[in-house]
């Protein structure tokens, strides 16, 4: 939702903000824009993608120490040139990027136009600008106070960046719920960006703004204070990130590199929070919030998305396990409909970015109501887990192709060893079965890296049903939201329409749509329910459907029955997620590239939904 970074430092800053929007384009790539100060004010901004910016500005006067850049996903005004950031105030003087909403822009904007300002543009994010230099004209005050003052009148959330051409050392940022790190150089330089991935390049110094902070960058000096004038010491942290991270690394896209990282990935998440010899734990949430996991009545996990599938996962898990009553819940509903929850519940926040704005206000109102809140996020300093009381990492890495693929199976492995934390403490497992467990986990990382081996294969199937309109996911158990996931991974980068149904309920429904040109992907691995799951390819074959079969390595019965079945490595059923998955990751890839989609930025979606 919109990327900005800015800096100011001895070097150009124009090289610096292009390659930094590149690697927050993933928030949106609606069109993009800088502002650079060089004694005047040069803005270039482009409806499109950055490399369009960049395209613009060939031949341009780009020479400047201090600027700022804007990545764009729309909400007030259709994407167009105009509607582009920077915005400038009235006098042209002062420029604003944006990340968020602000809310009563209406009302702000109507006091503004009565006093003589002029809109160019139809975006909430001009009217601040307008304030902030109306505050400064009015009271007479300096640019710091001026911003401060503004803020204190907005309704909304935002992360801005505010430079001047008559402030020429001194770059402002704020935020309140969207997020922004400040980053310290060598020389007096500063970086200010959503999220760490521009500045990694250049420092590991950096110090994540709380929501309320201004950040005041002035003459080679960071200061901070709140809106309410608060002075703070801002935190500096040292970053953990790679460069290699945020690569491509030699694959055609993120997302492709994304699904093959997930022997990594999974390893990483899992590594040091559970001794296999022992059948103990390392997990700060177990051993700090022991007391309230032994005694919650309910759990209720929220998310949007592929984390609201982990979630679903999650919920299996912890029933099975742990035998705690689970409810899984949309955070965008969650969140409108005054539900029960009390101090004894636990809530579990799932978001790989760790701003989801729903996922936020949900837990906000969870914790108004008493509850325990646990985050589950990949973005380290996100504002998820920082509004949460206590909660975990993935340990995913960067996960930067905007479809979800390695922070699903971290999240599901963490849910897994949470959902076994619990059972221990609430006398539901024994120290056998934890080592067990605990041995099995350990084989994930090398059954996934199995199951990616299926890829030559998944690009045959991919290029017979490249051309259809319509798919339908089945799966039964753990293997339904397996089934969910990997329908909204097909039509979120191939734009194909794709459900994922329980097995069993297609004959409710969905099975009136079955025909010849109908593919049915079934996780049909051995289970519980592997023999009902038969009986539901029957009921699609009957109707001439395409079979593409999930099964598990050796299996004979689907074969006989599917158009194409994919092997998997044999897992015990509550691990299975984690590998049944990976097949159809690379099936949505593999369709979407023959499709000629952009994979990694698929159209009208961004990583990180920052507005509700
Ligand atoms: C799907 C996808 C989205 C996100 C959803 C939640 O591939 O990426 O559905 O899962 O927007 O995002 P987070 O996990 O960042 O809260």
């Amino acid at each position: 939702m919109c990327g900005i970074v800015a800096y100011i430092g001895p070097r150009e800053a124009y090289p610096i903000l292009i390659k930094g929007l590149k690697r927050l384009e993933y928030r949106g790539y609606d069109s993009a824009g800088v502002a650079l100060l060089n004694g005047d004010l040069n803005i270039y901004k482009k409806k499109g993608k950055v490399s369009d910016l960049e395209e613009a500005t060939k031949g341009k006067d780009t020479h400047s120490h201090l600027g700022m850049g804007h990545t764009r996903w729309a909400t007030h005004g259709e994407p167009n040139d105009k509607n582009s950031h920077p915005h400038v105030s009235q006098s042209g003087d002062i420029a604003i990027i944006h990340n968020g909403i602000i809310e009563n822009y209406g009302t702000l904007k109507e006091e503004l136009i009565n006093r003589g300002h002029e809109f160019k543009s139809d975006t909430d994010t001009e009217v601040l600008v307008h304030l902030i230099e109306d505050v400064q004209q009015n009271t007479g005050v300096a640019l710091d106070e001026a911003v401060r003052l503004a803020l204190q009148e907005v309704v909304g959330a935002y992360a801005i960046v505010i430079i001047s051409k008559n402030d020429p050392t001194k770059m402002i940022g704020a935020r309140k719920g969207s997020p922004m790190v400040v980053g310290i150089g060598e020389d007096g330089e500063y970086f200010i960006a959503s999220d760490a991935t521009p500045i990694i390049e250049y420092t590991k110094n950096v110090t994540y703004l709380n929501d309320g902070e201004i950040a005041f960058i002035k003459d080679g000096k960071l200061s901070v204070k709140t809106i309410n004038n608060v002075e703070k010491t801002p935190y500096i942290e040292t970053l953990e990130m790679n460069l290699e991270a945020i690569e491509k690394g030699g694959y055609e896209h993120f997302m492709l590199k994304e699904i093959h990282e997930q022997p990594r990935s999974i390893y990483d998440s899992l590594r040091g929070r559970f001794n296999p010899n022992t059948g103990s734990f390392a997990m700060r949430s177990l051993k700090e919030y022991e007391g309230k996991i032994k005694n919650l009545n309910r759990i209720i996990i929220v998310g949007c998305g592929t984390s609201w599938h982990a979630g679903l996962v999650g919920e299996y898990l912890f029933e099975d396990i742990a035998r705690i009553p689970v409810e899984v819940e949309y955070a965008s509903e969650f969140r409108y409909r005054n539900p029960v929850i009390n101090e004894d519940d636990l809530v579990i926040a799932i978001s790989q970015s760790g701003e989801t704005a729903d996922t936020l206000a949900a837990i906000e109102l969870a914790k108004e109501k008493g509850a325990t809140i646990f985050g589950l996020c990949n973005v380290v300093g996100s504002s998820i887990p920082r509004a949460s009381h206590a909660g975990a990492y993935t340990h995913a890495g960067p996960e930067i192709g905007v479809a979800s693929t390695k922070a699903f199976t971290a999240q599901v492995s963490i849910l897994t060893l949470w959902a076994y934390g619990f059972a221990e403490i609430r006398g539901k497992a024994t120290k056998e079965q934890l080592r067990n467990a605990f041995a099995e986990m350990e084989t994930i990382p090398d059954k996934v890296k199995k199951a990616l081996e299926c890829e030559a294969q998944v690009i045959e199937i991919a290029r017979t049903f490249s051309e259809v309109h319509n798919a339908l996911y089945l799966g039964r158990g753990y293997g339904f939201p397996v089934a969910l996931e990997g329908a909204l991974k097909l039509k979120e980068i191939s734009y194909i329409h794709a459900e994922g149904y329980p097995a069993a309920e297609m004959k409710h429904g969905p099975i009136a749509l079955i025909d010849e040109n109908m593919p049915v992907v079934v996780i049909a691995t051995k289970g519980n329910i592997y023999e009902k799951v038969i009986s539901n390819i029957q009921e699609v074959k009957a109707r001439k459907g395409k079979i593409i079969a999930i099964v598990t390595e050796g299996d004979t019965k689907v074969r006989a029955m599917a158009d194409y079945t994919i092997e998997i490595p044999e897992t015990s059923e509550f691990l299975e997620p984690l590998v049944s998955t990976i097949p159809l990751q690379l099936l949505s890839y593999h369709v979407a590239v023959n499709r000629g989609c952009n994979v990694d930025q698929p159209r009208n979606l961004a990583k990180s939904v920052t507005v509700e």
